[in-house]
């Protein structure tokens, strides 16, 4: 098995997430300003070969587990095409999907079948009402459906992501906890983090993980660990007694996991970037396009990969929104 090529700090870089699209049918309050973004021009954006092609060549060097991400990778057309082409390369050894899980339960089947192992849905609540006023659009989005559509096509673990905001639907932390009493799903709550120049959220906002397991330990006793058998990331896992799911955390804003960092970033205009936050990324399109070996750009961009964020002093680089970025 191969090795993962090490950073500077000697962290083993084995995971990529890959952007597909930097748009979006939604136009999360947390996310994107309301008229949406200035999109990238099609010519810039990576074909699904190109894509597959820079892969083929990072794989060698150690890249073993990716994440198909957006904006919202399911409105890129015919996404499975890319699915199958990631699958086929050597050394790969999971993919994973971010989705918020509106094309869901028309696209779980054929992306399992095309190879995708599993998906993370973003869910920021359960009531219709306000889940179409958070992403500031009725598109019918039925986040149980989702979860079960992606269960039953086989893609599991379901990981359920809430963006946990103050105010706006905090008080819905215990309802999805409960979500894992019936279900085999993993909820995580997620910091909200007030990025960005477009951000319609201020840090009054955020809700701080240690409150929500304050508040989920008054539901039922929480376990540590639990947590689902594959995962890539930062979240720590706790369960309720006998229940089938667990609950987790991932805190951006109150801890910093830097240190066990794993993942670089490919946006959808084919730039690798080493840290979701500052400005580090180096361009593979224009090598890819020109012919050129990218092995010594990305080994160049590991050896100068940030140690890390600098989130909690807002230095937040030239970061306008996690869409252009893939999250
Ligand atoms: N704060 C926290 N999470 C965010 N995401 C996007 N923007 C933010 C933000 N400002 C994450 C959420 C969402 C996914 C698409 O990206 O997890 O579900
Ligand atoms: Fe779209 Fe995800 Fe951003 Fe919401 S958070 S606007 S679903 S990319």
């Amino acid at each position: 098995m191969t090795e993962p090529l090490r950073d500077q700090f000697g962290r083993g870089i084995e995971y990529l997430r890959i952007s597909v699209t930097d748009r979006c049918n939604f136009r999360c309050l947390y996310c994107m300003p309301a008229a949406g973004l200035e999109w990238l021009p099609k010519q810039d954006i990576l074909s699904y070969e190109e894509i597959a092609a820079i892969v083929r060549q990072l794989a060698p060097l150690g890249l073993k587990r990716l994440r198909i991400t957006g904006g919202e990778p399911t409105i890129r057309p015919n996404l499975s095409a890319l699915v199958r082409m990631l699958r086929a390369i050597p050394g790969i050894e999971d993919i994973a999907l971010s989705t918020n899980g509106v094309k869901l339960p028309e696209l779980a089947a054929e992306l399992k079948a095309a190879g995708l192992d599993r998906v993370n849905l973003s869910a920021d609540s359960l009531r219709p009402d306000r889940i179409a006023a958070i992403a500031r659009r009725n598109l019918g989005f039925d986040p149980i459906r989702a979860a079960q559509a992606a269960e039953e096509a086989g893609l599991e673990p379901v990981k359920i992501n809430m963006v946990v905001m103050r105010g706006i639907n905090d008080d819905e932390v215990e309802d999805f906890a409960r979500l894992t009493l019936e279900h085999p799903w993993h909820v995580r709550y997620i910091e909200l983090m007030p990025v960005g120049e477009m951000r319609a959220l201020e840090w009054s906002h955020v809700v701080p993980s240690d409150e929500i397991l304050a508040r989920l330990t008054a539901i039922a006793p929480l376990s540590p660990g639990g947590g689902p058998a594959k995962g890539n990331g930062p979240a720590a896992y706790y369960r309720f007694d006998s229940a089938p799911g667990s609950v987790g955390v991932i805190t951006p804003m109150t801890h910093t996991y830097c240190g066990s960092c794993n993942r670089v970033r490919l946006t959808a205009d084919g730039r690798l970037r080493t840290c979701l936050y500052g400005d580090h990324e180096v361009n593979l399109r224009d090598p890819l396009r020109a012919g050129a070996d990218l092995t010594p750009l990305y080994v160049q961009a590991l050896a100068e990969k940030p140690k890390e964020h600098h989130l909690l002093q807002l230095q937040v680089g030239g970061l306008k929104a996690l869409s252009q970025v893939g999250g």
